[in-house]
């Protein structure tokens, strides 16, 4: 089985409605580490050598946090800022995280239709992602696309709750080591065929 840490990063997780119920059903399974950075590092004092030890012994890192600004919340730059660190993580002798799998699981108020050269925020999620996908490669990583859940100010209840299912579905499918059906079309691992079943009653 292959082991997940989800770095968690949401400045306001005590008002979420959305990260909350994705984060409800996978911070206790097993075979993953569910780390909270804000609740961690309130002061933005990040312990470098135990985010290291954590990195070492995970096959897959998530970063799972909601957009803000088209990026992620300080904390998770900081913590990318910080622990990636030159000969480590990448650079002439930094092969520590090669060959492990990365994605970014996200949340964004807007909705799909607004991400787009056509909609109001001009750019795909993909496209501003961009930095988020080269830092994993230059760190050897595999970088998968991003499981986004999009429209949160007007999500529906069963949305999310399909939504939370398929997230599931996703770690379900992370931890068995499958390969997701990804085409050069595909844009989100929301979409293949492997996460993206109806939720079982
Ligand atoms: C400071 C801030 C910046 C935000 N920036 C964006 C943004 O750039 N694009 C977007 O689609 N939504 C943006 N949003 C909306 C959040 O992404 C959305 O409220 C969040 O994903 C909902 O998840 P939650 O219920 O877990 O808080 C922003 C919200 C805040 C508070």
């Amino acid at each position: 089985m292959q082991s997940i840490l989800v770095l968690f990063a949401h400045p306001k997780f005590e008002h979420s409605k959305t990260n909350k119920a994705l984060v409800s059903k996978i911070q206790n399974r097993e075979g993953v580490t569910f780390h909270d950075l804000y609740e961690l590092y309130p002061d933005f004092n990040i312990d470098l050598q135990r985010e290291k030890e954590l990195l070492t012994k995970h096959d897959v890192i998530i970063w799972h946090h909601p957009f803000y600004w088209y990026n992620c919340p300080p904390l998770m730059k900081q913590w990318i800022d910080v622990v990636l660190e030159f000969n480590w993580a990448y650079g002439p002798q930094g092969n520590a995280l090669e060959n492990k799998k990365c994605l970014n699981v996200i949340t964004t108020g807007g909705a799909r239709e607004v991400y787009c050269t056509s909609g109001n925020n001009h750019y795909s999620v993909n496209e501003f992602l961009r930095p988020f996908e080269q830092t994993a490669r230059l760190c050897g990583m595999e970088y998968l696309p991003p499981f986004a859940v999009m429209g949160t100010h007007k999500i529906t209840t069963e949305d999310l709750e399909l939504h939370t299912h398929q997230y599931e579905r996703l770690i379900d499918a992370l931890q068995q080591g499958k390969t997701f059906d990804i085409t050069k079309h595909c844009e989100f691992l929301n979409d293949t065929q492997l996460i993206n079943q109806t939720p079982k009653k």
